[in-house]
């Protein structure tokens, strides 16, 4: 590794960060990160932390995962890379995909379709379902519809789904064909509902309502994430995926979940959509499917829609899609021994467990902090706070302030993500008991010298 010295001068010089201006990551430096180890990361300076972000809500079971490291390692020797593209497959994608089928059966789900990560997972699960309707001769349904405060990636099509202005924004036009529904968002809604229940009703009745404007026959898909994950952490009410499943069906329009976050035990179930007993037509996996060590990902198919493919003999059905790293062999072996591993420490029990914690303790942060305007979480591992100058008024916390809150925490030991207002925590699923505690005693005492200006 080139000296400290060297890395801190060449900073941000020759590359540009994602999701920042390319001027303020030259005035505030990004922080170095040299090493990682159990869930724990090492800046230059020798600087230790908890990671409370878990690399990007990939890195369940940390940064120490002997047999996926030694999979990748392994594989790297045996075959590095082939091409599934029709002709050729691999033994680790044929075993994976048989694994994926298995872990994922109580979701209905029965094929898989590789991909390299979130953002190519979301475009392949939007392509398929407009050409599922092709196939069986409803050509005309085209359109998707989606949540306000969704986060699908940043593809054009997973941009057009997004529902976060910050993301749309510059790369407008997006695709036509793309509306939006408003968010289970207790704390922020066009119905000024607080109630949970209340507020999926209204929203689903939203839905309806945008159905029955756009014509169902249009309609390829609605997708959901079944806990908003990167928006702020929303859990819905326990009726809210079920009704939007039902509305689907009612209405012949297919239910993409997309589980980039929480497919694999991070909201305490194996999946988001068990998690709300529903069964969706596709889910997009990704992140945590090689412990975020190498990139993949995978869109799960139900069988009703895999038939559809499967029984066409029109040619219809041909898939016109994929990747030069669909199927790689490498990130096969790391899933599959990350499957192995993330069953067998059953990290969706601790998920679920930690999970309650670190919301009790936001929820003692709450009651002593005024900075705090809401915290949200309750389901495993999926925790935030949103921050706000003036309670009485919901005022958006100033950017200066939250940064200080996070800069706080930093030095004390954890580290935690900033996404506007909302402070999130979603910390690898192997977490211990000791270290939840250290996450909020941080963030109690960083929200305190943020207030008394330290
Ligand atoms: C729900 C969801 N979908 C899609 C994505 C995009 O994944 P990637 O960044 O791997 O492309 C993310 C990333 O955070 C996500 O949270």
């Amino acid at each position: 590794m080139k000296d400290s010295n060297y890395l801190k001068e060449m900073n941000a010089r020759h590359l540009w960060h994602p999701m920042a201006h390319p001027a303020d990551s030259l005035q505030n430096l990004p922080t170095i990160i040299t090493g990682a180890q159990g869930v724990r990361i090492k800046d230059v300076d020798g600087h230790e932390v908890i990671d409370a972000v878990g690399g990007l809500w990939n890195v369940n079971l940390g940064f120490s995962c002997e047999p996926v490291k030694k999979a990748i390692a392994d594989q790297l020797d045996i075959l590095p890379y082939n091409s599934i593209f029709r002709g050729t497959t691999n033994n680790a994608v044929i075993e994976l995909s048989d694994m994926l089928q298995e872990f994922f059966a109580p979701d209905g789900l029965t094929r898989a379709f590789f991909t390299s990560g979130g953002s190519d997972s979301v475009e392949t699960a939007l392509r398929l379902a407009r050409q599922f309707h092709k196939v069986r001769g409803e050509s005309g349904r085209t359109k998707y519809l989606s949540l306000k405060k969704g986060y699908h990636g940043t593809h054009f099509g997973g941009a057009s789904v997004n529902g976060n202005a910050n993301f749309r924004n510059a790369y407008e036009p997006l695709m036509p064909g793309c509306f939006h529904i408003p968010a289970p968002y207790t704390y922020r809604n066009p119905f000024n509902e607080t109630d949970p229940q209340k507020l999926a009703q209204l929203c689903l009745a939203a839905l309806q309502d945008e159905i029955a404007f756009q014509g169902a026959n249009t309609i390829a898909a609605f997708i959901m994430e079944p806990v908003l994950g990167a928006g702020g952490v929303m859990p819905p009410h326990e009726s809210f995926m079920p009704g939007v499943r039902k509305i689907c069906s009612d209405n012949g329009i297919l239910l993409i979940a997309d589980e980039v976050i929480t497919a694999f035990g991070r909201t305490g179930s194996w999946s988001g959509s068990r998690h709300w007993g529903v069964q969706p037509d596709f889910m997009c996996t990704a992140k945590a499917i090689t412990n975020g060590y190498f990139p993949f990902g995978a869109v799960m198919i139900a069988d009703h829609v895999a038939q559809v493919f499967e029984n066409d003999e029109s040619g219809k059905a041909a898939i016109g899609h994929g990747y030069t790293y669909s199927g790689h062999p490498v990130g096969a072996a790391a899933a599959i021994a990350c499957l192995k591993e993330t069953q067998r420490l059953k990290v969706n029990e601790n998920a679920a467990a930690r999970g309650t914690e670190l919301f009790d303790g936001v929820l003692q942060l709450y009651t002593k902090h005024e900075l705090v305007g809401d915290v949200r979480g309750g389901v495993g591992m999926m925790t935030a706070l949103e921050l706000v100058s003036d309670r009485e008024a919901k005022t958006p916390i100033d950017k200066a302030t939250i940064g200080r809150v996070q800069e706080l925490a930093y030095k004390a030991g954890v580290m935690v993500r900033v996404s506007g207002p909302n402070i999130i925590l979603s910390p690898p699923l192997v977490l211990s008991k000791q270290d939840a505690a250290a996450i909020i005693s941080t963030l109690d005492e960083a929200l305190s010298g943020a207030t008394n200006g330290d």
